[in-house]
């Protein structure tokens, strides 16, 4: 990408040296340009399986808990048109709750892929929906966000801090070791790795001041398609078939339901001055 600022031109966005980019008719705009990206994103699978679990409200205590770190009474967004980012937004749900909350901002969710970004452009009429590589740098301009979300996604720390404002915040959700713990194994989920929350106060030492890092838990009853749904949505979903996951949860569930933990820490993070 050439970094020059993108207009609306027709159906396209284009900048001054003549790059454009089409807006496909579900709503999003690709950025992507050049060589395919060595990153794999979410398939239609696996966003029809996060859309499920989002509409089941399963995941509420969490989608909460960043929007209160957006904006809440005690720390408000400032300024008339706040800018709030979801870097990985997957199918906008986290941004959308964040939106409701902050009435005059507007969200851009981004995506690597065009199956999140669809499902993003129609989750909220204030998320502006792109498809482009976090790795490559967000395509934001610089000191002109005043929030960017993580939530499981990948975490570009300079980028992110080129794009927030002085003050501006960067809230972070990152799955603990006991995160659907009871069923990791039995649905062969990826394990959580101990020393997560180390190695990200470590990351955002250079740019950033880590103001809360809070424990959020909830207990939840699953029965089989929810299961599956919920190992499905994440990398599982790269390495088994629906129908392999589908199969453990039965035998799991025995038709009924089983009760799964989620446990996440949301960190809430200021960018310093300069
Ligand atoms: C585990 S999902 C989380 C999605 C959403 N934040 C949520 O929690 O529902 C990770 C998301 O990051 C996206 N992603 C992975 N690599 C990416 C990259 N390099 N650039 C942009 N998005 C990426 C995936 O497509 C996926 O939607």
């Amino acid at each position: 990408m050439c970094a020059g600022v993108l207009d609306p031109d027709g159906r396209a966005l284009g900048c001054e040296r003549g790059h454009r980019f089409d807006l496909a008719r579900q709503g999003y705009a690709s950025l992507l340009a050049g060589k395919a990206t060595a990153h794999r994103s979410d398939t239609a699978q696996m966003v029809a399986a996060r859309a499920r679990v989002f509409g089941a409200g399963l995941y509420d205590p969490i989608v909460t808990a960043v929007a209160q770190k957006v904006s809440s009474p005690r720390l408000p967004l400032t300024g008339d048109s706040p800018l709030i980012i979801d870097a990985g937004g997957g199918t906008g749900s986290y941004l959308s709750s964040a939106l409701d909350r902050a009435p005059g901002a507007t969200g851009v969710s981004i995506d690597l892929s065009k199956f999140c970004a669809r499902a993003a452009a129609r989750a909220h009429p204030r998320i502006v929906s792109v498809v482009a590589d976090v790795w490559a740098g967000l395509p934001v301009c610089s000191g002109v966000a005043d929030a960017v979300l993580s939530v499981f996604a990948p975490r570009n720390v300079a980028d992110t801090a080129r794009v927030l404002a002085d003050g501006g915040r960067w809230v972070i959700v990152t799955p603990n070791p006991g995160h659907l713990a009871e069923v990791v194994g039995p649905l062969g989920m990826l394990r959580v790795g101990e020393g997560k929350q180390d190695r990200l106060s470590a990351d955002l030492a250079a740019a950033f001041d880590v103001v809360s890092a809070d424990r959020v838990t909830a207990r939840r009853r699953l029965d089989t398609a929810q299961l599956a749904d919920v190992a499905g949505m994440g990398p599982a979903g790269f390495h088994r078939s629906r129908s392999e996951i589908e199969a453990d949860a039965g035998a799991l569930a025995r038709g009924g339901q089983v009760e799964v933990t989620l446990d996440v820490t949301v960190t809430l993070a200021r960018r310093r001055s300069g």
